[in-house]
């Protein structure tokens, strides 16, 4: 199910936005127009993505707690120490809407 999540104007290609749908926190990262999202979630220990360093033209998020890398379109782990991916949710743009595919 599509649900609305943000404002694509509220997004920049430097910050990371935090939401939090139903219990679940997920993490926004806008390259240009195309919009990607995460679960908040590193898959090392837990710490949340949204406060690393997000490179926009690489598509990629630092960690923060221990610098693992991840790819924000595909989840996939970059480096150690996380060798797990971190879930991602299809997202689509309608005018300035951001909506993620959720399924509870
Ligand atoms: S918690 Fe993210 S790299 Fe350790």
């Amino acid at each position: 199910m599509w649900i609305n999540v943000a404002q694509l104007d509220e997004l920049n290609e430097v910050r990371p936005l935090r939401i939090q749908v139903k219990d679940e926190f997920m993490v926004l990262f806008r390259s240009g127009d195309h919009v990607y999202c995460m679960r908040d979630v590193c898959s090392h220990m837990e710490y949340p993505l949204s406060d690393g360093v997000y490179h926009s033209k690489q598509r990629t998020i630092t960690c923060a707690y221990h610098g693992a890398k991840f790819d924000v379109e595909s989840g996939r782990a970059l480096s150690m120490p996380a060798v797990s991916s971190v879930p991602t949710y299809p997202v689509r743009i309608i005018d300035n809407e951001v909506q993620i595919d959720y399924e509870e």
